[in-house]
């Protein structure tokens, strides 16, 4: 699978699970390519990750929207933002930056400019770059940000990303959020800590990458200690939970009881001190 391919999944993962998700636009980026690929992962890897990452886009949801209602408004920073979507559910007084490899950001682009003019999704104000976050140095990556940025406060979205970048650039990116936000601003990100390598489920995504990689797409397969979090500079942790927590609050039907029989992944909130 390439790494790109990642974001048509967790995607159609949110579309099966709109109550959870409250993704009402996720299902425009189904496709039946993508509809193949996921009946296999639910059942060689697990067959809650869809509603996992269904409970961690509404996570992200909820803090966002609160964030952007109590500050009247601000900009969306969505570093590797694949297909999300949150923008079209939030008012018209977010802006939004999105960010990722030029083959999402091209295609991306192209399909919500038309979606937008037949009328399927609402009228938002989104700048698109694209930006590899292995290539380009912290002060070229500011540098091209930080003009974009037209209303304050900002929320950095990192998620579903950390786990396919190296420890160097997950620095480097912390080095480029600091210069872009002012104290009080928020980073929202998604970790595997790494307690997760002793599971089975997580060898058995190990084993699924490894075995549907056809493309040499290579990538690290990342996951960051608590104390990482805990002395970013710049930074404290506002909040810290993980999708297991969650589920007993917005999946508490599905009988996910068993912390190490899940991919859980855990979510930080940082603020900007
Ligand atoms: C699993 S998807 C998650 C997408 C989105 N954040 C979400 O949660 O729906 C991972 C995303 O990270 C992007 N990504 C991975 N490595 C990257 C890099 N080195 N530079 C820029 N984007 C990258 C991929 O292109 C992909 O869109």
């Amino acid at each position: 699978m390439q790494i790109h391919e990642t974001a048509f999944v967790v995607s159609t993962y949110r579309s099966l699970h709109e109550s959870i998700s409250k993704d009402d636009y996720a299902k425009l980026w189904n496709n039946p390519n993508t509809d193949a690929l996921i009946p296999s992962i639910l059942d060689t890897i697990s067959k809650d990750e869809a509603v996992l990452h269904s409970i961690r886009n509404r996570f992200f949801y909820e803090r966002m929207k609160s964030f952007f209602d109590i500050n009247d408004g601000g900009t969306l920073i969505n570093f590797g933002s694949g297909f999300s979507m949150y923008q079209f559910s939030f008012d018209n007084t977010v802006n939004t930056i999105e960010i990722d490899k030029k083959d999402i950001i091209d295609y991306k682009k192209e399909k919500i400019d038309n979606w937008t003019k037949e009328g399927k999704l609402p009228n938002r104000n989104i700048e698109y770059t694209a930006i590899d976050f292995n290539q380009n140095t912290a002060k070229e990556i500011l540098l091209c940000l930080k003009p974009m940025i037209k209303k304050e406060p900002t929320f950095i979205l990192i998620e579903g990303v950390f786990f396919f970048l190296d420890r160097k650039t997950t620095d480097k990116l912390f080095q480029v959020f600091k210069g872009l936000q002012n104290p009080g601003d928020v980073v929202g990100c998604v970790t595997y800590l790494p307690e997760v390598e002793n599971t089975e489920v997580y060898r058995r995504l190990l084993h699924y990458f490894d075995s549907n990689n056809d493309t040499n797409d290579s990538f690290s397969h990342q996951t960051i200690p608590h104390s990482y979090f805990q002395r970013i500079d710049g930074y404290s942790v506002l909040e810290k939970t993980d999708e297991f927590e969650l589920s007993k609050r917005y999946a508490s039907n599905r009988g996910i009881n068993n912390k190490n029989e899940i991919l859980n992944e855990t979510m930080y909130l940082l603020k900007r001190i």
